[in-house]
Protein backbone atom coordinates (compact mmCIF):
# COMPACT_ATOMS: atom_id res chain seq x y z
CA UNK A 1 0.00 0.00 0.00
CA UNK A 2 1.40 3.74 -0.99
CA UNK A 3 0.34 7.02 0.49
CA UNK A 4 0.17 10.38 -1.37
CA UNK A 5 -0.47 13.43 -0.29
CA UNK A 6 -3.20 15.46 -1.89
CA UNK A 7 -4.61 18.93 -2.19
CA UNK A 8 -7.84 20.80 -2.98
CA UNK A 9 -6.01 24.38 -3.64
CA UNK A 10 -8.11 27.34 -3.24
CA UNK A 11 -9.06 28.09 -6.81
CA UNK A 12 -10.96 24.48 -6.51
CA UNK A 13 -12.28 24.85 -3.32
CA UNK A 14 -13.69 27.98 -4.19
CA UNK A 15 -15.40 26.41 -7.66
CA UNK A 16 -17.42 23.79 -5.25
CA UNK A 17 -15.22 20.93 -6.17
CA UNK A 18 -14.15 19.26 -3.40
CA UNK A 19 -16.60 16.94 -3.30
CA UNK A 20 -15.47 16.20 -7.36
CA UNK A 21 -11.98 15.40 -6.95
CA UNK A 22 -12.91 13.04 -3.48
CA UNK A 23 -15.53 11.40 -5.79
CA UNK A 24 -13.00 10.78 -8.85
CA UNK A 25 -10.03 9.19 -6.18
CA UNK A 26 -12.91 6.67 -4.46
CA UNK A 27 -14.05 6.12 -7.84
CA UNK A 28 -10.12 4.40 -8.52
CA UNK A 29 -10.01 2.40 -5.82
CA UNK A 30 -8.46 4.89 -3.50
CA UNK A 31 -9.16 5.41 -0.22
CA UNK A 32 -8.85 8.50 2.11
CA UNK A 33 -7.31 8.12 5.20
CA UNK A 34 -6.66 11.84 6.56
CA UNK A 35 -8.65 15.06 5.77
CA UNK A 36 -8.69 18.62 6.88
CA UNK A 37 -10.09 21.89 5.70
CA UNK A 38 -7.13 24.89 6.57
CA UNK A 39 -5.85 28.16 4.49
CA UNK A 40 -2.10 28.17 4.76
CA UNK A 41 0.05 31.35 5.68
CA UNK A 42 2.20 32.66 2.51
CA UNK A 43 4.97 30.99 4.80
CA UNK A 44 3.35 27.58 5.57
CA UNK A 45 2.64 27.96 1.30
CA UNK A 46 6.74 28.54 0.69
CA UNK A 47 7.82 25.54 3.25
CA UNK A 48 5.43 23.06 1.72
CA UNK A 49 7.00 24.21 -2.25
CA UNK A 50 10.21 24.79 -0.96
CA UNK A 51 11.22 22.40 -4.28
CA UNK A 52 10.24 25.39 -6.32
CA UNK A 53 11.75 28.26 -4.08
CA UNK A 54 14.18 28.95 -7.38
CA UNK A 55 11.54 28.70 -9.93
CA UNK A 56 10.26 32.21 -11.42
CA UNK A 57 6.44 30.98 -10.31
CA UNK A 58 7.11 30.39 -6.79
CA UNK A 59 6.03 34.01 -5.14
CA UNK A 60 2.83 33.52 -7.50
CA UNK A 61 2.05 29.93 -6.64
CA UNK A 62 3.03 30.64 -3.11
CA UNK A 63 0.32 33.41 -3.03
CA UNK A 64 -2.27 31.61 -4.82
CA UNK A 65 -1.65 28.84 -2.60
CA UNK A 66 -2.56 31.35 0.73
CA UNK A 67 -5.35 32.77 -1.26
CA UNK A 68 -8.04 30.94 0.67
CA UNK A 69 -8.99 27.90 2.14
CA UNK A 70 -7.18 24.53 0.65
CA UNK A 71 -8.78 20.86 1.56
CA UNK A 72 -5.47 18.72 2.31
CA UNK A 73 -5.96 14.70 2.40
CA UNK A 74 -3.95 11.82 2.62
CA UNK A 75 -4.62 9.30 -0.38
CA UNK A 76 -4.12 5.39 0.13
CA UNK A 77 -4.07 2.50 -2.26
CA UNK A 78 -1.99 0.67 -4.42
CA UNK A 79 0.41 2.80 -6.77
CA UNK A 80 -1.51 5.82 -5.24
CA UNK A 81 1.10 8.42 -6.02
CA UNK A 82 0.95 7.51 -10.12
CA UNK A 83 -2.82 6.86 -9.66
CA UNK A 84 -3.28 10.47 -8.24
CA UNK A 85 -1.31 12.29 -10.79
CA UNK A 86 -3.00 10.55 -13.62
CA UNK A 87 -6.49 10.80 -12.32
CA UNK A 88 -5.17 15.01 -11.82
CA UNK A 89 -3.74 15.37 -15.47
CA UNK A 90 -0.90 17.18 -16.88
CA UNK A 91 0.12 20.72 -14.65
CA UNK A 92 -1.06 23.04 -17.77
CA UNK A 93 -4.46 21.92 -18.42
CA UNK A 94 -4.26 22.78 -21.78
CA UNK A 95 -1.70 19.83 -22.10
CA UNK A 96 -4.07 17.39 -19.65
CA UNK A 97 -5.90 14.50 -21.16
CA UNK A 98 -9.97 14.72 -21.27
CA UNK A 99 -11.49 13.28 -18.19
CA UNK A 100 -8.56 14.00 -15.85
CA UNK A 101 -9.70 17.10 -13.49
CA UNK A 102 -7.20 19.66 -14.96
CA UNK A 103 -8.81 19.31 -17.66
CA UNK A 104 -12.07 19.23 -16.89
CA UNK A 105 -11.82 22.09 -14.45
CA UNK A 106 -8.63 23.92 -14.50
CA UNK A 107 -8.45 27.46 -15.64
CA UNK A 108 -4.65 27.69 -16.37
CA UNK A 109 -1.15 25.88 -15.33
CA UNK A 110 -1.30 27.94 -11.81
CA UNK A 111 -4.90 27.46 -11.10
CA UNK A 112 -5.03 24.08 -11.51
CA UNK A 113 -7.24 22.74 -8.63
CA UNK A 114 -5.39 20.12 -7.71
CA UNK A 115 -2.04 19.06 -6.16
CA UNK A 116 -0.38 15.58 -5.79
CA UNK A 117 2.75 14.02 -4.17
CA UNK A 118 5.13 13.12 -7.26
CA UNK A 119 7.46 10.94 -6.05
CA UNK A 120 7.90 8.63 -2.56
CA UNK A 121 10.42 11.06 -0.90
CA UNK A 122 7.89 13.80 -1.54
CA UNK A 123 4.92 12.09 -0.01
CA UNK A 124 6.68 11.43 2.75
CA UNK A 125 7.48 14.88 3.34
CA UNK A 126 4.12 16.25 2.25
CA UNK A 127 2.18 13.97 4.49
CA UNK A 128 4.37 14.97 7.75
CA UNK A 129 3.85 17.99 6.53
CA UNK A 130 -0.21 18.61 7.00
CA UNK A 131 -0.36 15.14 9.49
CA UNK A 132 0.74 13.70 12.65
CA UNK A 133 0.66 9.80 12.32
CA UNK A 134 -2.34 9.56 14.67
CA UNK A 135 -4.63 11.74 12.26
CA UNK A 136 -3.99 9.17 9.80
CA UNK A 137 -6.29 6.41 9.77
CA UNK A 138 -5.63 2.72 9.34
CA UNK A 139 -8.67 1.28 6.46
P1 LIG B 1 1.59 20.10 -7.98
O1 LIG B 1 2.99 20.02 -7.42
O2 LIG B 1 0.80 21.28 -7.47
O3 LIG B 1 0.85 18.81 -7.80
O4 LIG B 1 1.68 20.29 -9.57
P2 LIG B 1 2.66 19.58 -10.60
O5 LIG B 1 3.53 18.58 -9.91
O6 LIG B 1 1.83 19.12 -11.74
O7 LIG B 1 3.51 20.84 -11.09
P3 LIG B 1 4.85 21.47 -10.46
O8 LIG B 1 5.85 21.55 -11.56
O9 LIG B 1 5.24 20.73 -9.21
O10 LIG B 1 4.39 22.94 -10.10
C1 LIG B 1 3.72 23.21 -8.89
C2 LIG B 1 2.59 24.16 -9.15
O11 LIG B 1 3.12 25.42 -9.49
C3 LIG B 1 2.24 26.08 -10.39
N1 LIG B 1 2.96 26.32 -11.64
N2 LIG B 1 2.93 27.47 -12.26
N3 LIG B 1 3.39 29.58 -14.09
C4 LIG B 1 3.92 28.40 -14.33
O12 LIG B 1 4.58 28.16 -15.31
C5 LIG B 1 3.70 27.34 -13.34
N4 LIG B 1 4.23 26.13 -13.40
C6 LIG B 1 3.75 25.49 -12.30
C7 LIG B 1 1.06 25.15 -10.62
O13 LIG B 1 0.03 25.45 -9.66
C8 LIG B 1 1.68 23.81 -10.33
O14 LIG B 1 0.70 22.86 -10.03
MG1 LIG C 1 4.64 19.06 -8.19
Amino acid sequence: MERTLSIVKPDGVQKNLIGEVIRRFENAGLRIVALKMLRLTKDMARGFYIVHKDKPFYDSLTDFMSSGPVVVMVVEGEGAISKVREIMGATNPRNAAPGTIRHDFASDVEHNIVHGSDSPQSAGFEIGYFFSDIEIHER
